[in-house]
């Protein structure tokens, strides 16, 4: 008897951990004899790789998930699997709310999928959910990109901003060797990626949970001493890293980006709240003055740099003052893009149990306020591009025009040109920008204009 392969289908949520722990699971899934599939209504095997980030986030899983649930009560063989943050947030809950599951997997056993699904497929209901030390992956990730990629380089963390899920579902920190990270970025550049972006929720934390400290008293693997220590591999033309964490980010580091031709000039640094009070009630240890210090260093080394953030608007006891000095740093600042977000509530975090909630108009009034200033300060940012030569890295054909192809600059703009993707793909081209919007820019190919 001949059977057809098995197809399965991840659908991921949430930030870019996600989008790395689904690569590697797809990976893992195709070393099994899996075929991908767009599908979630045909394949054999759904996995939502979920997030717990705002309840918005978490509601929208649940929403997938039911209908999964239903065509599993006609067709038993589907396998359906949730994944990352809101499996390890609800655990066995999540089997009662929908029994129908065949396995519940928190991120830190995302390479485990494997051994995992050998339990489901004898006939088991899986919970994995315990903290573990994670394994070094084995297997190649399936990745989207033929260009970029991710590389994880610590895991967790171990912040207890008041307002944040992420350390109760992604455990606490763990570096990996700047060993393993820098033969993952050897091996990635074998197979012709040019750009990689190193991943932490906090990522200045990198290295503290490892053995060694220099003469000087300092930890011997800090994020400064990695970008030195894989800037070099061959074949990869950018690096890229996020997410920096102001209270632990060192002119040490703004030094080195400026120094290693590879690290692109683009710095993403939450900053939350621009009101000193909320701050320290969120536990963020820096000040607003703090953060303004390090923009001012980075540009003082780099005039140029894109700085980007995630804020929060609606914090618990904010006041309209408060709000009003979140506004006041967006606009002396200007930043190059910003995630904005109104607060939610989360389980198990101190600020969801407090009794000084705001109202979800107040909260919601502030969000549209600050996304109006971010729009107009993104527009304003992006007419230093105009009239510019910017080198772009082609990621991609332009969706929505088959004769363009689109790439970022080093800054991380969105930029778009007429080309040939089968020609230009992870080429670095120079490109004549002639029009800019708030986050994206078009432009002509320097060179092919010259060859004309
Ligand atoms: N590690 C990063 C951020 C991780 S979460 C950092 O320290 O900045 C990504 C973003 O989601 C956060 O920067 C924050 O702006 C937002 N966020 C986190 N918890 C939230 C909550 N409870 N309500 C609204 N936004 C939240
Ligand atoms: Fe959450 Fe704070 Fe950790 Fe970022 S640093 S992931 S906001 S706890
Ligand atoms: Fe969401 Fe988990 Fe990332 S909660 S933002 S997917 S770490």
């Amino acid at each position: 008897m001949t059977t057809s392969p098995r197809r399965y289908h991840i659908t991921t949520f949430g930030c870019q951990m996600n989008k790395a722990d689904s690569e590697r699971m797809a990976g893992i899934l195709e070393s099994l004899d899996y075929q991908q599939s767009d599908n979630p209504e045909t394949a054999d095997l759904v996995l939502y790789n979920t997030c717990t980030i705002r309840d918005n986030a978490e509601q929208k899983v649940y929403s997938y998930l039911g209908r999964q649930a239903k065509r599993k009560q006609t067709n038993p063989n589907v396998t359906l699997i949730v994944a990352g943050c809101v499996a390890q947030q609800e655990g066995e809950a999540l089997l009662r709310r929908v029994p129908e599951l065949d396995m519940v997997m928190g991120p830190q056993h995302a390479n485990r999928l494997g051994d995992l699904l050998e339990q489901v497929l004898a006939g088991n209901q899986v919970v994995a959910t315990e903290p573990i030390h994670i394994i070094e992956d084995i297997t190649k990730p399936r990745r989207d990109s033929k260009v970029t990629a991710w590389v994880n380089v610590i895991y967790g963390c171990n912040e207890r901003c008041t307002y944040c899920v992420v350390p109760n579902v992604r455990g606490t920190e763990q570096s990996r060797t700047p060993e393993a990270i820098r033969a993952e970025i050897e091996d990635l550049a074998r197979q012709g990626y040019k750009e990689i972006t190193l991943l932490g929720q906090n990522i200045d934390a990198y290295g503290r949970d490892l053995p060694g400290t220099t003469p000087e008293g300092r930890h011997k693997h800090t994020l400064t001493d990695l970008l030195y220590y894989v800037h070099d591999v061959p074949g990869i033309d950018r690096i890229r890293f996020a997410t920096s964490h102001p209270r632990y980010f060192t002119e040490r580091l703004i030094r080195a980006c400026q120094e290693l031709p590879k690290v692109c000039e683009h710095f993403h640094i939450p900053f939350q709240s621009g009101d000193n009070e909320v701050l320290k009630a969120m536990s963020r240890g820096y000040t607003h003055e703090k953060y303004r210090r390090i923009i001012n260093t980075i540009r003082q080394y780099m005039p140029d740099a894109a700085i980007s953030a995630d804020a929060i608007v609606g914090f618990p006891g904010e006041t309209e003052e408060q709000f009003q000095n979140t506004l006041k740093l967006v606009e002396d600042i200007g930043f190059d893009q910003l995630n904005t977000a109104a607060y939610s509530p989360r389980p198990g975090t101190p600020a969801a149990q407090w009794d000084n909630q705001l109202s979800e108009e107040v909260k919601s009034d502030r969000l549209q306020r600050l996304n109006h200033l971010v729009a107009q300060k993104a527009a304003d940012r992006s007419q230093r591009y105009l009239d510019r030569v910017e080198d772009v890295l082609v990621e991609d054909r332009n969706p929505k025009n088959p004769h363009q192809v689109m790439g970022r600059t080093r800054g991380n703009r969105l930029t778009f040109f007429e080309g040939d993707i089968d020609r230009l793909k992870g080429q670095t081209v120079p490109v004549k920008i002639a029009e800019v919007r708030a986050f994206s820019l078009t432009g002509t190919a320097l060179s092919l204009v010259e060859s004309r």
